[in-house]
Order: structure tokens, then sequence, then C-alpha cells
């Protein structure tokens, strides 16, 4: 990733990274480890390409975690999307899905990790927003957004969940998954036994495309150097892609979210699964008995049983 090409947020993380070298080279020492990780996220040369790779599911060479964050699964409440996808719960079939074989996935490049305390990743996190909400690398979506939609969530989720792009709901409110498409996320989210602010949630765009129209390959690339500082920022060990546009984009691949579904990947340190996105589960109810099916057999990868 670089943040070194010129335009106004990039000229702020530029001003940040010479701050930061100033310091450093002046001796501010308290600063220095933190210094030293965050450089590479600031000023790390283009990336090379690497393939991702498929793991196996948890086995007993594998044990598998007592828990999505640690902390084992939690009751709450039914939000807004839980009833509905209840419903489409009680049609799934019980049967586990295939590990597919290894099919053809294309070039990504996954960025350096930190390992940062609580504290630094909200400190970075701020940050990035900020560069973020000074970005017109996409000059159409710079234009015609309200706002940027950076993300949400613990800094220290366990699993980020990957969307496509803001919509009309989330460049209102600068908030992913808050409109209809988020209300059945919300749903899936209290299925899965879990809260909002457990996990992280952004997309593969920061802005919303006109018209909800798909991100174009150049956007996405554009918004990549974003995504990746969220991912090293937070380090999740699971990352979630909603839909295609999110599951090709991060891994680099061209098969379609159906080959996708039931296989883990590995993006860096964190394993990737691949599930149909909320807005498509709306057009397409009956897809939700499949994305339940996918939420079982992910959870089980981690130990966690859902019922
Ligand atoms: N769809 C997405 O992919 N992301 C959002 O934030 C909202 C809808």
């Amino acid at each position: 990733m670089t943040i070194d090409n010129g335009d106004a947020g990039q000229r702020l993380c530029r001003a940040i990274r010479q701050e930061l070298e100033s310091l450093g080279r002046s001796g501010v020492t308290h600063w220095n480890t933190e210094i030293t990780q965050l450089l590479p996220l600031l000023a790390s040369p283009a990336v090379a390409p690497v393939e991702p790779t498929r793991i196996q599911a948890a086995t007993s060479e594998n044990p598998p975690r007592t828990g999505p964050n640690n902390t084992g699964p939690k009751n709450t409440g039914h939000p807004s999307g839980a009833q509905e996808f209840e419903m489409a719960k009680r049609a799934t079939k019980t049967a586990a899905i295939q590990m597919a074989a290894p099919g053809t996935v294309g070039a990504a490049t996954p960025p350096k990790l930190l390992d940062l305390p609580l504290a630094d990743r909200v400190k970075q996190l701020e940050k990035l927003q900020k560069c973020v909400a000074g970005c017109v690398k996409c000059p159409e979506l710079a234009r015609t957004r309200t706002q940027t939609v950076f993300g949400v969530g613990n800094p220290q989720a366990k699993i980020m969940f990957l969307g496509e792009a803001p919509g009309a709901d989330e460049d209102a409110t600068g908030v992913p998954f808050v409109g209809k498409a988020g209300q059945l996320l919300d749903g899936i989210i209290a299925a899965c036994k879990l809260q909002r602010e457990e996990i992280y949630i952004c997309n593969i765009l920061r802005c919303r495309p006109p018209g909800n129209r798909l991100p174009s390959p150049e956007e996405a690339g554009n918004c990549r150097e974003w995504l990746d500082g969220q991912i090293a920022i937070v380090n999740p060990d699971y990352i979630i892609c909603w839909g295609s546009t999110a599951a090709k984009n991060l891994l680099g691949t061209t098969e379609a979210i159906g080959k996708l579904r039931g296989q883990l990947f590995e993006y860096g340190r964190a394993k990737v699964c691949c599930t149909y996105h909320p807005s498509y589960l709306l057009r397409n109810p009956p897809a939700k008995k499949d994305v339940w099916q996918d939420m079982k057999w992910f959870f089980g990868t981690m130990g966690v049983e859902l019922k």
C-alpha cells in the first residue's frame, strides 16, 4: 500500500508520516514502537501479487476456537430482519457444505498487519478515517457523495464483515449497512448470536456509486489502500465477504460467489469465507437458507454450533 500519490487525503497521510519520522529522528522514543508499526502502513512500496490459498476447516489437528470473539456465543435481542432470517433458517436443510475442490484464484496482496493495543488501534483508525474523508481519488464518487462511509465496529474484532459499497442510506448516515440490506444483515448477526459491536464492518468502497451501480475495478483499486489499512489495524482472524464484489476484489478471483461458498481462503492471516450479499437475499429470499447454511458451516469451523 502506498499513500504518496498527491490528493488531499494522501497529503494528510504524507504529513502524518513526515511528522512521525521527524519525531522519531528527534528522539521521541516513547513513540518509536508506534512509528515502527505505522510507517510501513503509510509508505510501504507497491504490492506484489500473492495468491490467496484455501485452508482446511477445523479438524482434530486444527482444534476449534471457543467462540468468534474468544468469549463464546452471546445471546442478543432480535433486531429488524431477525424474524425474516429465522424463517429462512427453519427452511434450511442440515446437510453440511462440502469443501470444494481447489479452483483458480487471481492475485491479491494482503497488507502488513499491525498488532496494536486497543488505544492505538482507535487512534490509527481515526487517522485513517480522516485520510478517507479527504480522498478524491475517484472524481465522480468524490463529487457525488454526501460523505465517505469508513467502517464501524470493534477495532479488536475477530470477525470483519466486508460488503460492496455504501447505498443511499449509508451515504446519508456515514454508517455501513444501515438500509434494508443492513437490517437483514442485522438479522443474520443476531441469528449468529453476535452483536454488531463485536464485529468490524466495512466495504470495498467508501463512497456511494451513483445509482448504486457496481464499483468499477479502478474505484475498487483506488479504495484498496483504505481497506488494507483497516485490515492491517483491526487484524481480524476472519473476514466474511458478503457478495461477489467483496469476494472478487478481496481475493482477486473471478469465480462466481456460488463457487466460492463453503470454502475458507486466506488473506494474510485472516481466514476468508464468502457468501451471498444481503441485497441479493432481498431480491431472492429463497437464498437466505443458503446463507444460513454458510453461517452454520463457517461458525462450525470455529467450533461454534449455531442452531
Ligand atoms: N451494501 C453494502 O455492500 N454495503 C453497505 O454498507 C450497504 C449496502
